[in-house]
C-alpha cells in the first residue's frame, strides 16, 4: 500500500508495518484531526453499568491501586472522594456503530488479528499505573489530555500483590502530553503509564496474540469432535506375562499404532482457526430481529438494500471457506466472493447472481441475528 496516510504521521502503510508494527512505539500528532471522541464520560458510564459489556474500574487511593469488574451500578460512580480514578469499557465496536466505524480505518491489519475497542475516562490523574500489555494497540486521544510515558525497558518485574499488573521499576524513557486526534502505537511488551491531564477520553485499538499453547490446546478440542479411528484394541496372539499388573509393551504398540491414525491437514487447522478467531466473547449475544420478516419479503429487502454484518459478529474467511461467529460453511464458490466482500466491509450491497442457497444461508443468519438489513 503506497498511499501516505495521515493517521500514520505521513507514512506508508507498507512503511509502518516494515518499520513499527510490532517493533517500536510511534507517536502520530494529528492522526485524526477532527477527532472529539464518539461518546461522552456519562454516555461510557452508561455504557458501563450495561450487563452485556466488559468494563473495569480502577481506583488509585495513596498510591495503592484498586480493581473492580463489572456488572456495575451507576451509583458504583458517585462517589470517590479523594482517590483518583479511570473506567474502562472493553467492545465499545460492539455496541456502537461509530467506534465500528473507526475500526474500519486500522483495517490494513487484518481482521483475524483486531482484538476490540477500548474506551477509557479518566478525570484529572486517573490511570491504571505503569504496565506492560502482550498486544500491539493504538491509543487514540479523544477529549482531554494524556501524559503517555513509555519504555522499552526489560525489565518486567511487577508488584507483588498488586490487584493490577503494575511494574515495580518503570523507567521512563520518553513522554508526550496527548492531545485531540493524536495517536500512540504501542508494540507488545513495551511499558506504558498514561495519567489523565484533565478529563480524559482515550480511545485503545488493541489485537491480539494468541499464546501457542492456548492455539494448541482449543485445536485439540477442535479435533475431539472432527476424528475417527476404527477398530477395537484386539490380541489374539495374547501371552502370558508374569506380573498381570503390568502394561505390556505389545500393548503400548498396539494403542501408539492406533493413536497415530489421528491424522489432521492444513484445512483442519484452517478451519479450527477460522472458528476460533471468531467466537464471540462469553458475554456477546446476539439479538433476533423482533418483527422477522418471512423469507419472501427477506429476499426483496435484501436484493433493495443489502445487509450489514451486526455489531457484535465477527466473520473471516479462507480459501472457500466463510467463518462467522465460531461457525464454518463453505458456501457454493460463486457466493465467496459476495461473502468475502461482507466479511471486508461488514456490508452487502451488491446483491446480484446471489444463489438460492446464499440467500437461505442469509435469511438464517437474519434470524440469528448476525446480520440486519441495511
Ligand atoms: C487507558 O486508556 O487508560 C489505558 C490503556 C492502556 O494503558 O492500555
Ligand atoms: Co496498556
Amino acid at each position: 500500500m503506497k498511499n501516505k496516510l495521515t493517521m500514520l504521521g505521513g507514512l506508508t502503510v507498507d512503511v509502518f508495518l516494515r518499520d513499527y508494527w510490532q517493533k517500536k512505539p510511534l507517536l502520530i500528532r494529528q492522526a485524526f484531526p477532527q477527532f472529539k471522541g464518539l461518546l461522552d464520560p456519562q454516555q461510557l458510564i452508561v455504557l458501563a453499568c450495561e450487563e452485556d459489556v466488559q468494563a473495569r474500574l480502577v481506583t488509585q487511593t495513596r498510591g495503592k491501586f484498586d480493581l473492580l469488574h463489572s456488572p456495575f451500578e451507576p451509583s458504583d460512580f458517585d462517589n470517590f472522594g479523594k482517590s483518583k480514578w479511570t473506567v474502562l469499557v472493553q467492545g465499545v465496536n460492539h455496541h456502537l456503530p461509530e467506534a465500528a466505524e473507526l475500526l474500519k480505518h486500522f483495517s490494513f491489519i487484518p481482521h483475524a488479528r483486531l482484538d476490540d475497542l477500548m474506551v477509557s475516562y479518566a478525570p484529572k490523574g486517573g490511570g491504571v499505573g505503569p504496565h506492560f500489555d502482550p498486544y500491539d494497540v493504538f491509543l487514540l486521544q479523544g477529549t482531554g489530555h494524556r501524559h503517555w510515558q513509555i519504555s522499552t525497558q526489560a525489565d518486567r518485574t511487577l508488584i507483588e500483590g498488586a490487584p493490577l499488573r503494575i511494574l515495580k521499576n518503570f523507567r521512563i524513557e520518553q513522554e508526550w502530553i496527548l492531545e485531540p486526534g493524536d495517536m500512540l502505537y504501542l508494540p507488545p511488551q513495551c511499558a506504558h503509564n498514561g495519567i489523565a491531564e484533565d478529563n480524559c477520553m482515550t480511545y485503545s485499538i488493541g489485537f491480539r496474540t494468541p499464546a501457542y499453547q492456548e492455539l494448541a490446546e482449543q485445536f485439540l478440542v477442535y479435533l475431539q469432535d472432527r476424528i475417527t479411528v476404527n477398530g477395537l484394541y484386539a490380541d489374539p496372539e495374547l501371552k502370558t506375562q508374569s506380573h498381570p499388573s503390568e502394561i505390556s509393551t505389545a500393548m503400548l504398540d498396539q494403542v501408539a499404532d492406533a493413536i497415530k491414525k489421528v491424522r489432521w491437514d492444513k484445512q483442519d487447522i484452517a478451519n479450527f482457526l477460522g472458528c476460533y478467531l471468531s467466537e464471540p466473547k462469553p458475554h456477546i449475544f446476539f439479538e433476533s430481529p423482533g418483527d422477522g420478516l418471512n423469507p419472501t419479503k427477506f429476499k426483496q429487502q435484501l436484493q433493495k438494500n443489502g445487509v450489514v454484518l451486526s455489531l457484535t459478529s465477527q466473520m473471516l474467511c479462507h480459501d472457500g471457506w466463510i467463518f462467522i461467529n465460531g461457525e464454518a460453511l463453505q458456501p457454493n464458490p460463486s457466493d465467496y466472493p459476495l461473502l468475502r466482500g461482507l466479511a471486508d466491509e461488514r456490508v452487502l450491497t451488491d446483491i446480484k447472481n446471489i444463489s438460492p442457497a446464499l440467500i437461505a444461508t442469509l435469511y438464517q443468519w437474519y434470524l440469528d441475528g448476525y446480520i440486519s438489513l441495511d
